[in-house]
C-alpha cells in the first residue's frame, strides 16, 4: 500500500514555516490504518517486544493497536502533572516547543524489552527523553517504530545505536 496517499501535509501548522504530516487522514480509512499497524506490530514481533510505550497523543494511537494486536502491555508516556502516581520525568525539546515527559515509575520491569511507538520522527527529542526513561527503569530498547519520518530533520543520528523503523519518510 503506499501509505504517503493517505497522509496530508499541512503548511504552515502550528507555525509558520512548519509542514504538519496530518496522520488522521491515514486512522480514519480503516484499511490504510490496519495496513500500518500490520507492519509495525510484525516490527514488534520480530524485535519480541514484551511490552509497547508510546508518547502522547499520536503515539498512543499508534502503540496501543500494536499492543493489544500483540496480547502486550501498552506503557503510556505523557507530558508532566497528567499521571496519577510515582513518575520519574525527563526535560525535552520539541521540533515547536519544550516541556517535559513523565512515565511511572512501575511501568517497566528491568531487562524487559521494550518498543517504542510513535506516530512522527522529527527532531528525535520526545523519543531521545522517552528512551532515556525506559533505560533509567532498566528496560532495553528492542527497537522503535513510526509511521512517518521527517528525513531532512535528522532526528535518527539522536537515537544512534537503535533500530528505527519508518512505514514511510519524507525527504
Ligand atoms: C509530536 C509527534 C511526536 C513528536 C515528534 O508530538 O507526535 O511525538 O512531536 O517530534 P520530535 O521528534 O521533534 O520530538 P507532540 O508533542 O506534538 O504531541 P501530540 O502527539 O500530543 O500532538
Amino acid at each position: 500500500m503506499d501509505f504517503k496517499e493517505h497522509l496530508t501535509i499541512v503548511e504552515n501548522f502550528p507555525k509558520e514555516g512548519i509542514s504538519f504530516i496530518d496522520i488522521t487522514t491515514l486512522m480514519q480509512n480503516g484499511e490504510a490504518y490496519y495496513a500500518a499497524i500490520e507492519e509495525l506490530t510484525q516490527f514488534a514481533k520480530e524485535k519480541e517486544a514484551d511490552v509497547i510505550i508510546g508518547p502522547e497523543a499520536r503515539g498512543f494511537v499508534v502503540g496501543c493497536p500494536i499492543a493489544y494486536s500483540l496480547k502486550k502491555g501498552f506503557v503510556p508516556v505523557r507530558k508532566k502533572g497528567k499521571l496519577p502516581r510515582e513518575v520519574i520525568s525527563v526535560d525535552y525539546g520539541l521540533e515547536y516547543g519544550k516541556d517535559s515527559l513523565t512515565i511511572h515509575r512501575d511501568s517497566i520491569k528491568k531487562g524487559q524489552r521494550v518498543l517504542i511507538a510513535d506516530d512522527l520522527l522529527a527532531t528525535g527529542g520526545t523519543i531521545e527523553a522517552t528512551i532515556k526513561m525506559v533505560e533509567e527503569l532498566g528496560g532495553e530498547v528492542a527497537g522503535i517504530a513510526f509511521l512517518v519520518e521527517l528525513d531532512y530533520l535528522n532526528g535518527r543520528d539522536r537515537l544512534k545505536g537503535y533500530d528505527i523503523f519508518s512505514l514511510t519518510h519524507y525527504q
